[in-house]
């Protein structure tokens, strides 16, 4: 594919929501060009919904996604697809289809309205299934697979779009460990040797810290930091945007900041809790919230 260090994508005083809950207030950002940018943030922060808004899959109610500098909503899907990949956090596949199939897929916005299948779309197909470990299953239905076989086919149809940008909602999820590292180098790879912009959704701020060279930190919808790792994952960002405490040390691997979580127990025998925070099923008001629920028959079937 061919290198292009010239593209770029950004976002100003965007808002976005869903019917008449605005998530998303006034967030303004700007994705580093040929570099690995990572969202991180509590669930429902609204790290998903950016992400879809980038991808122009959600429209903003006010502000604008930029894409080479011009309004995306502007831009027709296809040329939008040319240039930017999404993988979202639980893509749907149509039903009984094939890994190859699938994989495929990420072909159709180079192949305009014919269809014409090229030796360029059978070496990127075979590529992005060799990089994501799918080959030996390219027969097998979707619906078959193990969680994690399923995920590396969604990365692989992603990849094999072969788009200079490069969005993906937590693509290390539901993989072993040894999975997970082989995508994050396997990114690292790409973005060193076609400076592809990359935008990840990760929950393992080690992770994030490690392969991330810019990290944007979320909560309620806004962003509260973003830089280098050294600069956004710190004790007291950790605390303001987890409401968790915890220590940040370097990691023994890559010198990257490592978070450690203090927790309320530290081994099976040990003593309670030094950072003051009690179990939800000790705290009072947590209690009453739990027996308020429960009286008002929270679980009951509503067709009652
Ligand atoms: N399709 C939808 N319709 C209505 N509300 C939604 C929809 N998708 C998300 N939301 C709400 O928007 C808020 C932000 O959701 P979002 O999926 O962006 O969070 P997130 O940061 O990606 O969380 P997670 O870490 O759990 O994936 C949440 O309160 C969620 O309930
Ligand atoms: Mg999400």
């Amino acid at each position: 594919m061919e290198t292009h260090v010239e593209h770029s994508l950004s976002a100003e005083h965007l808002a976005v929501g869903y019917d008449q809950r605005e998530i998303i207030h006034d967030l303004s950002v700007r994705i580093p060009t040929g570099k690995i940018s990572v969202i991180v943030g509590a669930n429902a922060c609204g790290k998903s919904t950016l992400l879809k808004t980038l991808a122009r899959l959600l429209k903003p109610s006010r502000g604008t996604v930029l894409l080479d500098g011009k309004s995306i909503q502007s831009i027709p899907t296809r040329a939008v697809a040319l240039k930017l990949g999404l993988l979202p956090q639980s893509p749907t596949a149509p039903e009984g289809i094939t890994v190859a199939d699938l994989v495929g897929r990420g072909r159709y916005p180079r192949q305009g309205w014919i269809r014409q299948w090229t030796k360029g779309d059978d070496e990127a197909i075979a590529d992005a299934m060799l990089s994501t470990d799918v080959l030996e299953i390219a027969d097998r239905p979707i619906d078959e697979l193990s969680g994690g076989q399923r995920q590396r086919v969604w990365i692989a149809m992603a990849l094999a779009q072969e788009t200079d940008i490069l969005l993906l909602d937590e693509p290390t999820t539901f993989l072993d460990l040894t999975h997970q590292f082989e995508v994050l180098d396997l990114l690292v790879d790409l973005n060193k040797r076609d400076q592809r912009t990359i935008v990840l959704v990760l929950h393992d701020l080690n992770q994030a810290c490690r392969f991330g060279d810019h990290l944007i930190a979320m909560k309620d919808g806004a962003i509260v930091a973003e830089g280098n790792p050294s600069e956004v994952i710190t004790e007291q960002v950790v605390q303001d945007v987890f409401g968790l405490a915890v220590k940040v040390i370097p990691d023994p691997v890559a010198g990257t900041p490592m978070v450690v979580p203090i927790g309320r127990h530290t081994t099976r025998t040990d003593q309670p809790a030094t950072n003051g925070r009690l179990a939800a099923a000790e705290n009072p008001a947590a209690k009453a919230l739990a027996a308020s629920a429960a009286a008002n028959g929270i679980c009951r079937p509503t067709d009652r």
